[in-house]
């Protein structure tokens, strides 16, 4: 089985993503691909970001300011596959699932995993600049964002009283997306087990130096 994270990205009382995310675990879970945990953002009171290299210390196993952030970053890197559920928040993802995302600092946990997205909002809009400026950040966080996503329009009507979307197209795409993460969370689990090249950032750097001790 793959372990499938579904982070919660927005934390504030009366959220519409309570409507959202029961339906997204129940439809992860009855797929048959995933052992699926929910990281909700309200139960990781994560702290605004704060590392630096006085807080990292061995970069190997990194201590981090808190140990909220360090069991944070333990808890992402035994992803093969991530699903992130996001609000719209001024045509972006909520400041609370950026500042989760920048705390995965030094582990690279996200590194080399499928990253997928629901997205959704109150407005015709759907989430959809949410989840764009979503899979940039998941880009420089070297993950391997997803073409499949589903995206809710008007949540707050989107959904029958058994918590199923009311649109065909929703539950279809929900589909898709869940084969597509199982697909590729297979496939890079193990190209991750074959061996990965260190982070580019790191191999530039090394190329970098190495060039100008020789010159
Ligand atoms: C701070 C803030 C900014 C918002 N900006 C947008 C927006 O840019 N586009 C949009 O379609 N909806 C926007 N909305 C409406 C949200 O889509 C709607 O409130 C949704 O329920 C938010 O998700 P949540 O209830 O899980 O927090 C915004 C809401 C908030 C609270």
């Amino acid at each position: 089985m793959l372990k499938l994270k579904i982070i919660i990205g927005s934390t504030r009382p009366t959220r519409a993503a309570d409507v959202v995310a029961p339906w997204v675990i129940d439809q992860a879970n009855a797929h048959g691909a995933f052992e699926v945990e929910v990281m909700d953002l309200r139960d990781w009171p994560l702290p605004l970001f704060q590392e630096h290299m006085g807080t990292i210390g061995d970069f190997k196993d990194p201590t981090y300011s808190e140990p909220i952030v360090r069991q944070w970053n333990h808890t992402l890197k035994e992803a093969d596959a991530v699903l992130i559920i996001t609000a719209e928040y001024l045509h972006s993802i909520p400041g609370a699932l950026k500042n989760a995302l920048d705390n995965v600092f030094v582990s690279w946990a996200l590194r080399n995993k499928p990253l997928a997205a629901v997205g959704y909002s109150s407005g015709i809009a759907a989430g959809v600049r949410a989840v764009e400026h979503l899979m940039a950040v998941a880009i420089e966080a070297e993950a391997v964002p997803l073409r499949q996503t589903v995206l809710i329009p008007h949540v707050q009507e989107a959904f029958d009283d058994a918590g199923a979307p009311l649109d065909l197209g929703t539950r279809t795409a929900m589909t898709v997306m869940l084969d597509d993460l199982a697909w590729w969370g297979a496939l890079l689990a193990q190209g991750r087990a074959q061996g990965e090249l260190a982070p580019g950032v790191l191999r530039i750097r090394a190329a970098m130096a190495d060039h100008l001790t020789a010159a």
